[in-house]
């Protein structure tokens, strides 16, 4: 069978380059239905786009390589395509745009919009090998227990990272890559909670409480929230995305810096108080007695002195932990690295040394923040690759 453009992936990047590549497209995907990370993102509700995105939002070894893809479709055109499609949506925070209803309606508007540019999708298809003569592409497909072999001009690889395995996820991305000689950056897992030894926060698990948290990267101000294993909530998440396994995450207890002042005037009106207590109005109890024990503070706050004072507040504002590990591909969010940048076309997302073979999406080395920015990669890289083929 013939087709002019191959899709492995029917997920976010998939379908949004199926919607623009132009007639005779085929997409294909091993699952039994398309856009499942859609599905169970942002709650069920699809934080599908961050008002403020922009290419300092995005991990990369080659930070420029996503402004032109991001500039040729950005946020305000998502919107647009969301608004046509009569979808709902609010601003939770910090930019992050969710669906009213149900992140479902986003996958109604791709396949619709899919449709609309004649795209077939097959599912429970998966990819049994990939053949290049230099001008077309041959695949041999495995769908249904059936081998078909499709020849196609242009094959445009969309089958995301390595994240969650059990919903699919194979890094078949990378696999081709190797076979076409494109290096990988290595992959690794990103927005993931990190893992300590010894239960050391198990007494903590559920406890949560707002920070600034950074790794090798910028600030974080987010919640931190301790699990059984370790830490987790939105600013550890993004913070593991820049942490490397043996060196620490910073956590500042004290993000809005007047700790020492507040302390210090409540010495004045409650000497009396325990200094736990007085933590405890800023601090969650928990926390407050598991740092006490840690940082080995005690007595009334009439007893410290302010040397003392400054030394609880120093330790506060950088509380220096190092994991042991991070919950890994299980739970991650994305998958860092990925296919070498400077192997593809920022404009086409084409490979240079491959004409018509293209990556898209979270296997391409652009792993965006948490908060809707991985989906408007998959939006703008999927654009990208459809206007130009
Ligand atoms: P995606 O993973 O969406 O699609 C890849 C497709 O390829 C899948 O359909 C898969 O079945 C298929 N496939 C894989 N291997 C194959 C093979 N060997 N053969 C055939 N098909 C194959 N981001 C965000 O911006 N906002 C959010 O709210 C969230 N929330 C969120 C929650 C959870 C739990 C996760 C795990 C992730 C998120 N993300 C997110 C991240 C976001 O889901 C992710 O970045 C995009 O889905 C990436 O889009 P892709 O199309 O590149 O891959």
């Amino acid at each position: 069978m013939k087709y002019e453009t191959l899709i492995i992936g029917a997920g976010a990047a998939g379908m949004m380059c199926a919607a623009h590549a132009g007639p005779g497209v085929l997409v294909v995907d091993h699952a039994k239905t398309p856009g499942e990370k859609i599905r169970i993102s942002g709650g069920g509700r699809c934080n599908f786009t961050n008002l403020y995105a922009e290419p300092n939002n995005f991990i990369s070894q080659n930070k420029h390589f996503c402004k032109s893809a991001l500039a040729g479709y950005s946020q305000w055109d998502f919107i647009d395509l969301v608004g046509k499609h009569r979808i709902e949506w609010h601003e939770k925070t910090l930019g992050q745009l969710f669906c009213d209803n149900s992140a479902k309606d986003i996958i109604t508007m791709l396949r619709a919009e899919m449709d609309r540019a004649g795209a077939q999708l097959w599912l429970r298809t998966s990819l049994n090998s990939l053949h290049y003569d230099g001008t077309h592409f041959t695949a041999e497909l495995i769908k249904d227990s059936e081998n078909i072999a499709i020849t196609a001009r242009q094959v445009v690889m969309a089958a995301g990272g390595k994240s969650i395995p059990k919903m699919g996820a194979t890094g078949l991305g990378y696999q081709i890559a190797a076979q076409f000689d494109l290096p990988v950056i290595t992959p690794r897992p990103g927005l993931v909670p990190l893992t300590f030894a010894d239960d050391r926060f198990k007494s903590l698990a559920g406890t949560a409480a707002p920070a600034r948290v950074h790794a090798d990267g910028p600030d974080f101000d987010e919640a931190i929230l301790f699990t059984h294993r370790g830490l987790s909530g939105p600013a550890i998440l993004q913070a593991s995305s820049y942490w490397d396994l043996g060196a620490p995450i910073h956590v500042n207890l004290n993000p809005a810096g007047d700790l020492f002042d507040q302390l210090k005037s409540q010495r004045s009106d409650n000497g009396r108080k325990d200094l736990t207590t007085i933590l405890g109005q800023y601090l969650p109890a928990r926390l407050v007695a598991h740092l006490g024990q840690e940082l080995a503070f005690s007595g009334n706050i009439a007893d410290q002195s302010d040397d003392q004072l400054r030394r609880i507040c120093a330790a506060l504002s950088d509380w220096q932990l190092t994991p042991t590990g991070s919950e890994g591909y299980r739970t991650a969010e994305v998958t860092l690295g990925g296919v070498d940048t400077d192997t593809l076309s920022s404009k086409t997302m084409g490979a240079k040394s491959v004409p018509g073979l293209y990556f898209i999406g979270e296997c391409v080395d652009v792993t965006g923040w948490l908060g809707g920015y991985n989906f408007q990669w998959a939006w703008s890289s999927g654009y990208a690759a459809g206007q130009a083929i």
